[in-house]
C-alpha cells in the first residue's frame, strides 16, 4: 500500500492536532445548545475515520445519523454527480441542530446536496466541517464552517479517503502516485 503513495501530505500526528483544536472550535459554537439537540451527520464512507476521532473531542451530548453518498464511483478521480444512497435521520428535525462532517470538499456537490436535503426538514440550525478543503474556486465558495486543511488541488487518499474504494486504512494523507491511477484507467478501459 505505502509503495503506491508518492508522498504523505498531512501525517497522523498533524491530523490529530488540528482535530484538538477543530473540535475547541466547534464547542466553541455548538456546546451551550439544550440538551438532545446536536446531530452528527458524517457523509460515509469517506468521514468514517475523521468522524470517529472529531467526535471524542466533542464532549457534548448528541446523536448520530449517517448518511451514504458517493460522487467518484469506481477509479474516477473527478466527480460524476452526487448519489445519495441512504440518510437515517430521525422523522423530525425540529429543535435539532446538525453537524455534517465530511473528509474533503472539492466540487462541493456532495456537501451542498446533503445540505439542502436537510435544510428542507427545517433543522433549527445547520453547520459543516471537512477535514480537507482543495483550494479551488468550486470548494472555496461552498459554505463551510469548520475545515481542517486548506491543500492543493491533489488527488489524495488515506485516512478514510480512498480510490477505487481502498487505501481509506492508511493513517497519514498521502498523494497517490500518478501511474496507479493511470493503470487504473488503462484497466477499466480494457
Ligand atoms: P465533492 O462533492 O466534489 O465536493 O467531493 C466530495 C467527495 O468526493 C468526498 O466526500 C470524497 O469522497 C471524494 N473526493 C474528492 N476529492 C477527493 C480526493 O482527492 N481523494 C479522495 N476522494 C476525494
Ligand atoms: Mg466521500
Amino acid at each position: 500500500m505505502r509503495q503506491d503513495i508518492e508522498r504523505i501530505l498531512i501525517d497522523r500526528e498533524t491530523i490529530a492536532r488540528r482535530i484538538t483544536e477543530l473540535g475547541r472550535e466547534i464547542v466553541d459554537q455548538l456546546g451551550t445548545i439544550e440538551d438532545d439537540g446536536l446531530i452528527l451527520v458524517p457523509i460515509m464512507t469517506g468521514s468514517i475515520t475523521f468522524v470517529a476521532d472529531l467526535m471524542r473531542e466533542l464532549p457534548i451530548r448528541m446523536r448520530i445519523g449517517l448518511v451514504t453518498a458517493s460522487s467518484y464511483p469506481g477509479t474516477s478521480t473527478t466527480s460524476q454527480g452526487v448519489d445519495l444512497q441512504g440518510m437515517h435521520l430521525p422523522e423530525s428535525l425540529d429543535g435539532r441542530h446538525i453537524l455534517i462532517i465530511d473528509d474533503i470538499l472539492d466540487s462541493g456537490r456532495t456537501i451542498q446536496r446533503v445540505r439542502s436535503e436537510i435544510e428542507a426538514r427545517s433543522p433549527s440550525s445547520i453547520q459543516s466541517c471537512v477535514l480537507l478543503r482543495k483550494k479551488i474556486p468550486s470548494a472555496m465558495e461552498t459554505p463551510c464552517e469548520y475545515v481542517g486543511f486548506d491543500i492543493d488541488n491533489e488527488f489524495v487518499v488515506g485516512y478514510g479517503l480512498d480510490f477505487d474504494d481502498y487505501y481509506r486504512n492508511l493513517p497519514d494523507i498521502g498523494v497517490l502516485r500518478e501511474e496507479i491511477i493511470r493503470s487504473a484507467l488503462a484497466d477499466d478501459a480494457s
